[in-house]
């Protein structure tokens, strides 16, 4: 795409609270997909200055490409913060159609535009007019299970200049219920001739490899089995190129990934400049953000299901660095069974 090439063809999912820019460091650091996204950020917010939404959006030596992902209802504030993206460094805007949450859809924004193609198509075109950088929109497949409105909409947007639509392979009205169905990713593959990338439900490398084969899609996109999980998605890279398998993390490591993504987080928001103004410092915000995702780093190792309720009411880095540094000690090896 342009300037861009996507190599390899695996990609990591925009994620709210979870794909910031530590997170993304280590997951280009482990395992190196070939494009990775910001969360979503407000258009409305970016336009009005808002310090926290710049914050999400800035781009960190060592993480390119990166996309930045945005959302909104309204065509002009949409390009106009596609503007102050592409300024701030973005490799491509992609447009946010496949948030269900009702905080986001009744503002008419995310998966709503679904419903309404006519502004969809205007927000893509001049989204495209407004930027030099290629411009993306991740979708889900329509409203509800009687509307399956991608192929028509993904069509309109190719005809604007979208250059590569995202499918999460599911209808805005299931959120996360069910499987993803990639019969849908296959159909979009006859509506459109720009690069598609399928979503949801790649867990393996198994996975990945099926979904190419049964959808045709040019790229696949991993969520859910990467947070707190970089090596799921290094080993998933590694099976789409052939190459062996590396060895599951040990519990040091695992660890070890775990306390340096929380002192990346501190650091981050340190530098964040908004973050001098609030009264909770930069550690207790980071460790608060993170404590469920820590927990996720150490499942299944033994005594770890019983620091969860202790991990949960952890305040300071001090305190989760002891208690990770007991819970590595013997170093074994882990399972991903475990
Ligand atoms: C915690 C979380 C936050 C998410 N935030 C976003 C987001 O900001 N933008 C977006 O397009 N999708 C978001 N998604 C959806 C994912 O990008 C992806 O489409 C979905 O999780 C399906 O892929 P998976 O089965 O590999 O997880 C989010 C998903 C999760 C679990």
């Amino acid at each position: 795409m342009g300037a861009i090439s996507i190599a390899p063809p695996i990609l990591l999912a925009p994620m709210e609270d979870v794909t910031n820019a530590a997170f993304r460091l280590l997951v280009k650091r482990i395992a190196g997909p070939g494009l990775m996204f910001t969360e979503f950020v407000s258009a409305r917010a970016i336009e009005h200055g808002s310090k926290r939404s710049l914050n999400k959006i800035r781009i960190h030596p060592g993480e390119r490409p990166l996309g930045v992902q945005i959302f909104g209802d309204e065509p002009g504030v949409m390009a106009e913060t596609a503007r102050i993206c592409e300024e701030m460094g973005a490799d491509l805007v992609d447009i946010n159609m496949g948030c269900w949450v009702p905080k986001v859809c009744k503002t008419g924004s995310g998966a709503a535009l679904l419903k309404d193609p006519d502004t969809a198509e205007a927000i893509v075109r001049e989204v495209v007019r407004a930027v030099r950088v290629p411009v993306t929109v991740k979708v889900r497949a329509g409203w509800t299970h009687s509307q399956f409105a991608a192929p028509e909409l993904a069509k309109r947007f190719e005809g604007v200049g979208a250059k590569m639509i995202t499918l999460h392979a599911r209808f805005a009205k299931q959120g996360f219920e069910g499987e993803a169905d990639w019969k849908l990713i296959e159909e979009l593959r006859k509506a459109v001739s720009i690069p598609l990338v399928g979503n949801g439900d790649i867990r393996e490398s198994e996975d990945a490899l099926r979904m190419f084969e049964i959808t045709g899609c040019d790229g696949v996109m991993v969520g859910r089995a990467a947070i707190s999980n970089p090596w799921a998605l290094r080993r998933i890279i590694e099976g789409v190129q052939g190459l062996p398998q590396s060895q599951e993390p040990s519990i040091r490591e695992r660890a070890g990934v775990a306390l340096e993504h929380l002192r990346a987080l501190i650091e981050l928001y340190e530098s964040e400049e908004y973050g001098t103004q609030r009264k909770d410092s930069a550690e207790l915000r980071a460790v608060r953000n993170l404590r469920g995702q820590i927990q996720l780093y150490i499942k299944g190792i033994p005594g770890a299901a019983a620091m969860r309720q202790s991990l949960m009411k952890m305040t300071s880095y001090r305190e989760i660095e002891d208690a990770l540094l007991g819970l590595s000690a013997g170093d074994p090896l882990v399972s991903e069974s475990a």
